[in-house]
């Protein structure tokens, strides 16, 4: 019971779009509507530029480390309940039930849930993954290796089991979500960061 009240909860924060929040508040737009139609910090960088994208980044990663925390307390730290609590959250930022369900790619969430979960996988994910952002300039392949990586880590730093199934999950769900952006980075289509539209 305490478990489904804390995945409902996080559902539900992480539900809230603030790069659809703060679209609308910058500049009057649906950020759906614009760019590459991502209803995440990425898209928000490239139609209204660094501060409003920095700003999404770090409230839909807040928003994923809150879920977390609530499900701490909710629980008594219960390991479980906080990873399912997060998984909660990354499918609420992309399935929000305030915005009929399209939202982003859960990829900010996911940071800020594996942060506060499992931080020293999500650190040297990230290290790694900020190398591939420098040298490529694609948001989309470094997110996808971000969240591949961290499983990885959990078993070479023998982390319990319980941590590589569900970032395993956590994976499938930033890759699947990013099948569009997959096809184009083979195309050779995709958007670099720092190319804006409008
Ligand atoms: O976090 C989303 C990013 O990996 C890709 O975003 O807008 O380029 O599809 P976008």
């Amino acid at each position: 019971m305490l478990m489904l009240v804390a995945i409902l909860i996080g559902y539900l924060v992480g539900s809230v779009s603030f790069s659809y929040i703060i679209g609308k508040l910058w500049k009057g737009i649906d950020i759906r509507q614009h760019g590459s139609g991502n209803a995440g910090a990425t898209n928000t960088l490239r139609v209204l530029g660094t501060v409003p994208g920095i700003i999404v980044l770090l409230l839909d990663g807040f928003k994923g480390a809150l879920a977390v925390v609530i499900a701490l307390y909710i629980s008594n730290n219960d390991p479980i309940t906080m990873i399912v609590a997060g998984i909660a959250a990354i499918i609420g930022h992309n399935w929000p039930i305030y915005l009929k369900f399209q939202g982003g790619k859960g990829v900010a969430t996911t940071i800020g849930v594996v942060a506060s979960l499992v931080f020293i996988p999500a650190l040297l994910s990230a290290l790694i993954a900020i190398v591939f952002l420098a040298l490529t300039r694609y948001v989309s392949l470094a997110s996808i290796i971000f969240t591949v990586l961290i499983p990885i880590f959990i078993l070479l730093l023998d982390y319990p089991i319980t941590y590589f199934v569900f970032t395993i999950i956590m994976a499938i769900l930033v890759c699947v979500r990013h099948i569009e952006n997959i096809k184009r980075l083979i195309k050779g289509t995709e958007r670099k960061i720092g190319e804006r539209t409008s």
